[in-house]
């Protein structure tokens, strides 16, 4: 297979990134577009040439002319549709969160499995440079001993309402939208440990504040200030078997004077800034370092992880290249973010046992 022939489902706001990675590969044929909403749509495949629009999942996947997919749903069809696609045969790149529960995890797994296809979880973090760059430091040892990782991710008002505060179309607030991409940073960062245990707590105190005013944020299309039933803000401490810790807080909104980005590891030969921006922490002849990589951005940047991202999804798919974000990342992941939910609810640790985790 020399061209790799691409359809997207769901043509919403993150579909135009996927869009544009696919447009920018040499080797990709953008075939058609699936949404429940026709002039969304079409108005995609007119943009990026896609000769076909299809409004019904079903019969865009029975089309023999695609040979991988971009899921770029709401979070709650992100299991049946993944699903479905590898049963008809196609590669699937699905956006973060992999889907809402660890049993919906284990089925898209075991459907990976018995279709051989190739599935990549959409963990555009991880294809930023910033963490790249610091990969290559970790992997060469020059943190040591990774033990400890703290990750917030704080919007003083941001909840953008629309699907993502509807629960059961988003399957949570902050910790399985924002949550999902610090904590895999991290998780990625120090080596994919096993999860032990979590203890975690989530807040539905000031819910989605429309009363403030003269303050702008991102809204969904569909918002809706009365309808809200997600938390505003959740917390947690991760525990690994392998000893190490990862503590996390994140919000659509908090009394905070400032909005918070960072991602911060530290191992017991050095530590790294992911963000705000990416800083290595180490010693040398008795005397302590910050380094800062002359790299062109140290931050993340959107457009050139989707484009880093999707052309890794087309690499693999061609056979040139083997997945960085496997389904077994995502398994993982639900376990955590499952288990910090259920933690809140109960007030209790969630203790994995060593046979769940490997179930
Ligand atoms: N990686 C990132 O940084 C990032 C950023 C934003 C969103 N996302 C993820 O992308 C996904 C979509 O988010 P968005 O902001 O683009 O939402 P959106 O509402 O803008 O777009 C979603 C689209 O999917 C369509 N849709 C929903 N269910 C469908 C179905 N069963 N069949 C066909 N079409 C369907 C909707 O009509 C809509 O057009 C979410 O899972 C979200 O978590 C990822």
């Amino acid at each position: 297979m020399s061209k790799l022939r691409v359809g997207v489902i769901g043509a919403g706001s993150i579909s135009e990134f996927h869009f544009k990675g696919y447009a920018q590969h040499p080797d990709v044929e953008i075939v058609a577009v699936c949404d429940l909403n026709e002039e969304r749509a079409r108005a995609k495949a007119t943009e990026f040439g896609a000769s076909k629009v299809y409004t019904s999942v079903a019969e865009f996947l029975r089309d023999e002319a695609i040979d991988a997919v971009s899921v770029c749903t709401w979070n709650n069809t992100h299991a049946e549709n993944s699903i479905a696609a590898l049963k008809a045969g196609k590669h699937v790149l699905v956006e973060k969160p992999l889907c809402r529960t660890v049993e919906e995890a284990l089925a898209i797994q075991e459907a990976v499995q018995e279709s051989g296809k190739i599935l990549q979880i959409g963990y555009v973090r991880r294809f930023g440079t910033n963490t790249k760059v610091l990969k290559k430091f970790i992997d060469a040892g020059e943190l040591g001993e990774i033990y400890y990782a703290k990750a917030s991710c704080l919007r003083r008002l941001g909840n953008p309402g629309g699907w993502f505060s509807d629960i059961q179309r988003s399957g949570g607030g902050p910790l399985i939208d924002l949550g999902v991409h610090v904590i895999d940073l991290c998780w990625y960062l120090m080596g994919k440990p096993k999860v032990k245990s979590v203890t975690g707590n989530t807040y539905n105190k000031l819910g989605n504040r429309g009363h403030i005013e003269n303050f702008s944020f991102y809204q969904a299309a569909d918002y809706d200030a009365n309808h809200n039933t997600i938390e505003d803000m959740a917390n947690a401490l991760i525990r690994f078997e392998n000893g190490a810790s990862l503590a996390v807080d994140v919000s659509f909104t908090l009394h905070a004077k400032q909005e918070e980005l960072a991602v911060k590891l530290y191992g017991d030969k050095g530590g790294a800034e992911v963000e705000p921006e990416l800083a290595i922490v180490s010693e040398k002849h008795n005397t302590m370092l910050n380094i800062t990589p002359q790299i062109d951005e140290l931050s993340f940047d959107f457009e050139k992880g989707f484009a880093s991202e999707v052309a890794h999804f087309v690499e693999t798919c061609l056979g040139r290249e083997e997945t960085i974000c496997p389904v077994e990342d995502g398994v993982e992941m639900l376990k955590i973010l499952c288990g910090i939910y259920e933690s809140s609810r109960t007030g209790k640790e969630v203790i994995y046992e060593a046979e769940k985790v490997l179930n």
